[in-house]
């Protein structure tokens, strides 16, 4: 496949994918998720790698989903076009996944994050799930990872009132494995990611099965019900107003229909 939104590299045994978008904050559009979910296949058919990174850069892992790609749709285009599923596939990657995540992690980006089986953040990074302020809610798993990793207190702060985390409170919450400076987290998601692959193969898959089996119990009904509420808030007259005033820099003007 040839890439454009991504940049795919090896280090070691280590296969590293960085979003390419830095003037649009890395934000998810339907070619960056085709291409991400591209490379992480490939990765996971390699013998020569591992384990897998997914990172953005230093201002942004990922700012969500692209609001202008999706601003304008209805929830039955939402839901024919069913884009979401194809992070179904990033689920049956067989080898572990870490996300190396500085500056903004929103949205989509941060239902990224914790698809991911690890994530290591920079010290600037800033977790939230700020779709309550376009009128609709997360789409892509943030309502059931955020509040099984963080407890329902903080993920309801988040989700309701768009709360952002830093990556200290990231940490002390559960949501991430380590803090790093802004200088070294990659760097450190590289070598924690190079241990992982020098383990036994067999052992890390099962490993990784088998805690998110722990963790993602019950997970495909949430996914699915948050799914259908994402797509049916693109009936309303909130998600139009919400994206737009986004779009138009401006504050939006809720109607409640
Ligand atoms: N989609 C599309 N474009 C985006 C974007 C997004 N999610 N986030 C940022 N951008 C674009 C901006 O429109 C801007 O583009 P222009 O220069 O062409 O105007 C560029 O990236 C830089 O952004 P800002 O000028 O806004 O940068 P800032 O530093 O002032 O603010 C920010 C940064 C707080 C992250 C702000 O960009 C922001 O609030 N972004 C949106 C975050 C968001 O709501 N994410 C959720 C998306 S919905 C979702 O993800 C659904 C789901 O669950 C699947």
């Amino acid at each position: 496949m040839d890439y454009r939104n991504i940049i795919v590299e090896t280090r070691d045994r280590v296969g590293l994918i960085r979003f390419n978008r830095p003037q649009q904050l890395n934000a998810l559009n339907g070619a960056i998720m085709e291409e991400l979910v591209a490379a992480a296949e490939d990765f996971d058919k390699s013998d020569a790698i591992g384990a897998i990174v997914i990172t953005g850069d230093e201002r942004a892992f990922a700012a969500g989903a692209d609001i202008k790609e999706m601003a304008e749709a209805s929830a039955v285009e939402m839901l024919t076009a069913d884009r979401i599923s194809l992070w179904d596939r990033l689920r049956k990657v067989r080898k572990v996944i870490i996300a190396a995540v500085s500056g903004f992690c929103l949205g989509g980006g941060c239902e990224l994050a914790m698809a991911c089986d690890m994530i290591v953040a920079s010290e600037s990074a800033k977790f939230g799930q700020p779709e309550i302020n376009l009128g609709v809610i997360p789409g892509a798993g943030g309502t059931q990872r955020l509040t099984r990793a963080v407890g329902k207190a903080i993920a309801m702060e988040v989700v309701l009132n768009g709360r952002f985390l830093s990556a200290e409170e990231a940490y002390r919450f559960g949501l991430c494995n380590r803090v790093a400076p802004v200088e070294q987290y990659l760097g450190e998601a590289l070598r924690l990611a190079n241990e992982i692959a020098a383990r036994a193969p067999l052992a890390v898959r099962f490993g990784k099965e088998a805690v998110n089996n722990a963790f993602e119990n019950f997970l495909a009904d949430g996914l699915a019900d948050e799914r259908r509420a994402f797509y049916f808030l693109f009936s309303t007259d909130d998600q139009k107003e919400g994206m737009k005033a986004f779009i138009d820099k401006r504050k939006p003007e809720w109607k409640g229909r």
